[in-house]
């Protein structure tokens, strides 16, 4: 169920992700669907979204990008954020088959999914990637749960040299996913768009557009007619592509 009350975590864990990013484990829980996000609050700093990376316990994944993800990849064991929803509308998950992207700080959208497939017994590959292999994150976490994950980075100092859309091209002509869900840059989600035009494969991608309310109210997210925080942050590929990308029809 939403909050837009804040509820008062404390940091129980920090792992390092990569070079400016962390991953916290916070001590309590909070029922989120894959894909949903909070606002997360740090009195004197900024609010800003972040996806549920695991929901029990609560977990989040931060690059550090500016002031607010900054502080919070500082954070230590003992230290409280303040944090409200969950928000939005998550992955519609409805293939056996499921091919998962992620790309930056996006992949923390992609790690509650994974789970919540494998445990309702769906197949899930995943493809990461990054421009070079010091920005991979969250790579351990698809590997506790057993999942084969491709790696692409820009430099080739992991996986294979390229993106993630060049990553995934043996398990598309192989005909292996049912659908495609993916979290990045807008500039991979149009790609593999582009890529996969034409196919008949479901395509969902979330979106991570700045934020100021969480809920529909102040208009900061747009993305064509469509508000992020309210209608997404996940809508269907095609849709959204038309809005996105010059070359869609
Ligand atoms: C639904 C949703 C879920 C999100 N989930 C996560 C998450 O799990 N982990 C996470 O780290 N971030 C996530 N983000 C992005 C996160 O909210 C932003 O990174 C954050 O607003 C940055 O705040 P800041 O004050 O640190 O930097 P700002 O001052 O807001 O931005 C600093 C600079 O970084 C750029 N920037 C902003 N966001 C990103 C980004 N995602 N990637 C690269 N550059 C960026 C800005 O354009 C600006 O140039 C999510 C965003 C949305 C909308
Ligand atoms: S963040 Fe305010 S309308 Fe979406």
């Amino acid at each position: 169920m939403c909050s837009d009350v804040y509820t008062v975590y404390r940091v129980v864990s920090r792992r390092q992700e990569s070079e400016g990013g962390a991953s916290l484990v916070l001590d309590g829980s909070l029922r989120a669907d894959p894909g949903q996000f909070v606002m997360v609050w740090l009195p004197g700093i900024e609010e800003r979204p972040l996806a549920v990376m695991n929901d029990r316990p609560l977990s989040l994944t931060i690059r550090d990008v500016g002031p607010f993800t900054h502080a919070m990849c500082r954070l230590q064991e003992g230290d409280r954020v303040w944090v409200r929803g969950p928000y939005g509308h998550g992955f519609d998950v409805r293939s056996r088959r499921m091919l998962l992207v992620g790309g930056g700080s996006g992949i923390a959208s992609l790690t509650l999914l994974a789970s919540r497939s494998l445990d309702e017994g769906r197949e899930v590959r995943v493809a990461l990637g990054a421009r070079t292999s010091s920005q991979l994150m969250l790579g351990w976490r698809f590997d506790e749960l057993g999942i084969p994950v491709l790696y692409a980075t820009d430099d080739g100092t992991v996986g294979a040299r390229g993106t993630t859309v060049d990553a995934i091209e043996p398990l598309l002509r192989a005909g292996w996913p049912d659908a495609v869900y993916a979290c990045g840059p807008e500039p991979m989600m149009i790609a593999l768009g582009r890529r996969l035009r034409g196919t008949d494969l479901p395509l969902y991608l979330s979106f991570e557009r700045t934020m100021k309310c969480g809920f529909g109210v102040c208009g900061n997210c747009h993305l064509g007619d469509q508000l992020v925080c309210r209608d997404g942050p996940v809508f269907e590929g095609e849709k959204v592509l038309r809005v996105l990308d010059p070359l869609a029809e």
